[in-house]
């Protein structure tokens, strides 16, 4: 999982590394509001995960609510590099005199962690690292003894920040080494890292990556719930197997790797249909009942990008006949709200059954495929109407 700017903000706050007040925003009014609690000069920064953001006009000062209000309406809605922006932070302005760079990750080619750290920040990265390698220093961490002080000020030498920072700068390293650990991250990032004419050390941007592995061990409903589109938030509260996807026919299958391949059919036949292409991934799972096509459906039928649906299932545990009934159900329950055309494929276990159910149906936005291929190519076609 990876955060957004204004959770990785707050989780800095609670490990005690130095950030400045950041407040969340969905309308230009919320964005005002915030501005107005803040006080004083604000900067109003899109809420996407990409960075570049400044340079993409997602970063604008304001220095008076009405202009917070102004700017929070012209981010709003702006695509970045195909992230369109929901949701703007309000931060509270700081005064900088010099950017620099820190990271720490998971370097996974050496198998260690690995600082990254720079006294050249707010630039990105990448390109930092192409054309001044020399300003980028690459300090191995290892996972056993991690970042103390000592090590801190090791990172802070190597990377050539005056002797009269080093001090503080480090014991900021030790608290984002201690969020980088504590909260089983793969990279914690600051970019920039500035000072201020205050001559304070502070985060004023952050980028998180959580290893997914490591979930178990934390509590992070909250915050999952904030990263999701909520169709996928819907899809992970009835624990379906389902993940968005950028296209027009969506897909339900039983069993991941069958659902792989469905996804390649329908993403191959798409090309002879206008370049259509699979709108999910979703898999029932192999003891699928009534009740979870049903959900499933209703995921998919809610997606205002579809425009078919490729229904894909080899019985096994679950045999044809619950499959059939399960689709019966959903558009029975789903009703008039159901308005996309459906195409089943189903084999395996008791398919002569499942088809005869889903026959005596007998409903307008039902066609049964008899193969896979013949499945894809229909429902490709019928989403290119
Ligand atoms: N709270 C802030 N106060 C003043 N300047 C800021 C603030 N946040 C960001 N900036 C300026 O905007 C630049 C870009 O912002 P940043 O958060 O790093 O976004 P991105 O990395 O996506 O471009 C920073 O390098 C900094 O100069
Ligand atoms: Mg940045």
């Amino acid at each position: 999982m990876d955060l957004f700017e204004y959770q990785a903000r707050d989780l800095f706050e609670k490990y005690g590394v130095p950030v400045l007040q950041g407040r969340i925003a969905d309308t230009p009014e919320e964005a005002e509001a915030a501005a107005a609690a803040i006080g004083g000069t604000v900067v109003v920064k899109a809420q996407v995960k990409t960075g570049g953001r400044g340079k993409a006009g997602g970063v604008k000062v304001a220095h008076s609510p009405a202009e917070a209000k102004e700017k929070a309406e012209q981010i709003l809605g702006l695509d970045i590099k195909g992230h369109v922006v929901k949701r703007v932070m309000i931060a509270q302005g700081a005064q900088i005199d010099r950017e620099f760079y820190f990271s720490v990750l998971l370097d996974r080619s050496n198998r260690t962690f690995l600082s990254l750290c720079s006294v050249e920040g707010g630039m990105e990265i990448e390109q930092l690292a192409v054309e001044r390698p020399e300003a980028l220093a690459r300090i191995p961490v290892s996972a056993v003894s991690g970042i103390d002080k000592s090590k801190a000020v090791e990172i802070a030498q190597a990377a050539k920040f005056p002797a009269e920072l080093v001090d503080a700068v480090a014991d900021v390293f030790v608290k984002l080494y201690d969020v980088f650990k504590s909260e089983d991250a793969t990279l914690v990032e600051v970019n920039p890292l500035v000072l201020t004419k205050g001559g304070d050390i502070v985060a004023l941007d952050g980028k998180v990556s959580f290893d997914d592995n490591a979930e178990f061990r934390h509590e992070r409903e909250e915050m999952e719930r904030d990263q999701l589109d909520p169709l996928e938030a819907k899809a992970k509260e009835m624990d379906l197997n389902y993940v968005k996807l950028d296209g027009e026919v969506g897909i339900i299958g039983n069993g991941a790797g069958l659902v792989m391949s469905t996804l390649d059919v329908v993403a191959y036949a798409g090309e002879r249909h206008g370049g259509v292409k699979p709108a999910n991934f979703l898999d029932i799972g192999g003891g699928a009942s009534a009740e979870v096509m049903a959900a499933g459906l209703d995921v998919i039928l809610n997606d205002p990008q579809v425009r078919s649906v490729f229904v894909n299932v080899f019985g096994g545990i679950t045999a044809c006949d619950a499959v059939a009934n399960g689709i019966v159900g959903a558009l029975n329950t789903l009703g008039d709200r159901a308005t996309k055309p459906l195409v089943v494929r189903l084999d395996g276990n008791n398919v002569e059954k499942g088809r005869e159910i889903l026959a005596q149906f007998n409903h307008p936005l039902v066609s049964l495929a008899e193969t896979m291929d013949g499945g894809a190519d229909k429902a490709a076609e019928l989403a290119n109407k």
